[in-house]
């Protein structure tokens, strides 16, 4: 039961007094809903973002010229002792991968509001032949990784509030698409209410705040507080594979990343790919004054966007795919007591409800922390090198760079590469220059994998009827 007077002095200490005249103004059943909302929030969180929006500024962004290094890198092309470590990561990768050790973590809280989809992203039904949908193809890799149902393969899938049912909904629907339902372990973010430029809560209806997604930072202790930790503790995980749900190309079980990131005893490592030219919008990994981390695109000045190495290359080419290993211990040890990552703020237009009630434009902030900043927490790291052509190509927009198009162009390549190299006829060629063949994730990973397989090749080929398996 809501003490009102509690909660309106609570709000007056919090500099908050603007939403007593709020409760005030409603009748008791809305009055009821907004005190439950507004008893929810943090209000001691609340006072140092108000601060923050009161700035304009935020810790987190980078100052135009930070004392920036490239990370150490774990090259693309491996030769001589290199080549060996990599070997033995492999071979140490695969037994974890085969002895159950592995958990794996997708956040997959973004609305795609990009690509101008309504639901989950994970929906999207990237297989240009086959019409599977991102979390279809997720679901087939780790399928993969189960080797048949003998090792459990537990998925941590983190959701939002404004997802969380239906990405539930749409798993039940398929079955979990092959996957033991009690491994898929969904829990939906934590929500932070959106500030005015004088550190006020706005409201998004007379009886509702206005709450956004708190960043994919929120994963960490969202992983602590969920539950899901205590999961992984109890069925003995030591390293967990991160990912985003809009890469079809990710590689979540790849023995080589995680058997590097083990023998390195690492906290959380990175992998990353070049960046096409100076102007992709990647985030880049790097040391930033000291610290291994990830500058976003925006907050990288031209000077540094453009630099070149002696080799002629770009100096700040780690390009983040998003793609981490964390151990278990370290996320146990990060989310013990009080996690602070920095916090970036947006300024953003919002359609929020004013004082009298009226539907209005303002001008607000959202708050939000990032996974990646977790790597200056991290006392070992490994940052991998792998080919874009085989590991990234998101969906991000609609059209253009990163869309439908360029992810599905990228799977047909990939996969008729694969063909190819194995000896195996590939259909005649679209007028776009692209082989009709789609390769199951659950067949085969990589194109190693695919020639070793082949006599038993199931190769989805376009004849005209795409089948219905999201
Ligand atoms: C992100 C990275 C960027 C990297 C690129 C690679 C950030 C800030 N930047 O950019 O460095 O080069 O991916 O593809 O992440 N998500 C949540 N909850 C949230 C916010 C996001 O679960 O509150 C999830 C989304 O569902 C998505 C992922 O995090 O899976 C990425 O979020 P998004 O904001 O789309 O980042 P990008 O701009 O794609």
């Amino acid at each position: 039961m809501t003490d009102l007077a509690a909660l309106q002095a609570t709000l007056r200490e919090a500099g908050q007094a603007h939403l007593c005249a709020r409760l005030e103004g409603l009748a008791p059943p809305r009055r009821k809903l907004l005190a439950r909302a507004l008893e929810a929030i943090d209000y001691e969180l609340v006072s140092e973002l108000a601060d923050l929006a009161r700035t304009g500024s935020t810790p987190a962004v980078k100052t135009a010229t930070p004392d920036l290094e490239p990370p150490a890198l774990v090259p693309l092309r491996k030769e001589g002792r290199v080549a060996q470590d990599a070997e033995r990561a492999t071979e140490h990768g695969r037994g974890l991968l085969a002895s159950g050790k592995v958990g794996y973590v997708l956040v997959a809280g973004g609305q795609g509001s990009r690509l101008g989809l309504d639901g989950p992203k994970g929906k999207f039904r990237v297989g240009p032949i086959s019409g599977l949908s991102l979390f279809a193809y997720h679901a087939r890799r780790l399928r993969k990784a189960s080797d048949g149902g003998r090792v459990s393969v537990p998925w941590y899938i983190m959701t939002s509030p404004a997802n969380d049912a239906e990405t539930r909904a749409f798993f039940e629907d398929h079955g979990h698409f092959g996957l033991v339902p009690e491994d898929v372990f969904f829990f939906p973010q934590a929500m932070l209410p959106a500030l005015d430029p004088d550190g006020r809560i706005l409201l998004a209806a007379e009886d509702t705040p206005f709450l956004a997604p708190n960043g994919h930072g929120g994963l960490l202790t969202g992983l602590r507080s969920s539950g899901a930790l205590d999961d992984m503790r109890a069925r003995g995980l030591e390293h967990l594979s991160y990912f985003q749900v809009d890469n079809p190309l990710v590689r979540p079980a790849d023995p080589l990343f995680l058997g590097l990131h083990a023998r390195a005893e690492a906290g959380m490592s990175s992998k990353v790919v070049a960046k096409r030219d100076a102007g992709e919008k990647v985030g880049v990994i790097g040391r930033i004054d000291g610290k291994l981390g990830c500058i976003e695109y925006s907050d990288l000045s031209d000077e540094l966007r453009h630099a070149k190495d002696d080799r002629g290359e770009l100096r700040f080419r780690a390009g983040n795919i998003a793609v981490h290993a964390l151990s278990v211990d370290f996320l146990d040890d990060v989310t013990r007591g009080n996690l602070r990552l920095p916090w970036h703020v947006a300024k953003k237009a919002m359609k929020v409800v004013d004082e009298n009630g009226r539907q209005v434009e303002r001008t607000g902030y959202k708050f939000e922390t990032f996974v990646f900043d977790a790597l200056a927490l991290s006392e070992e790291s490994v940052t991998l090198e792998v080919e874009r052509a085989h590991e990234f190509s998101p969906v991000k927009n609609a059209s253009g760079e990163d869309s439908p198009e360029t992810a599905r162009r990228d799977l047909l390549t990939l996969h008729a590469g694969w063909l190819a190299a194995a000896g195996a006829d590939l259909p005649a060629a679209d007028a776009f220059g692209l082989h009709p063949v789609e390769v199951d994730p659950l067949f085969a990973e990589t194109g190693e994998e695919f020639a070793q397989r082949m006599p038993a090749t199931p190769v989805i080929r376009d004849e005209g009827h795409h089948y219905d398996a999201p």
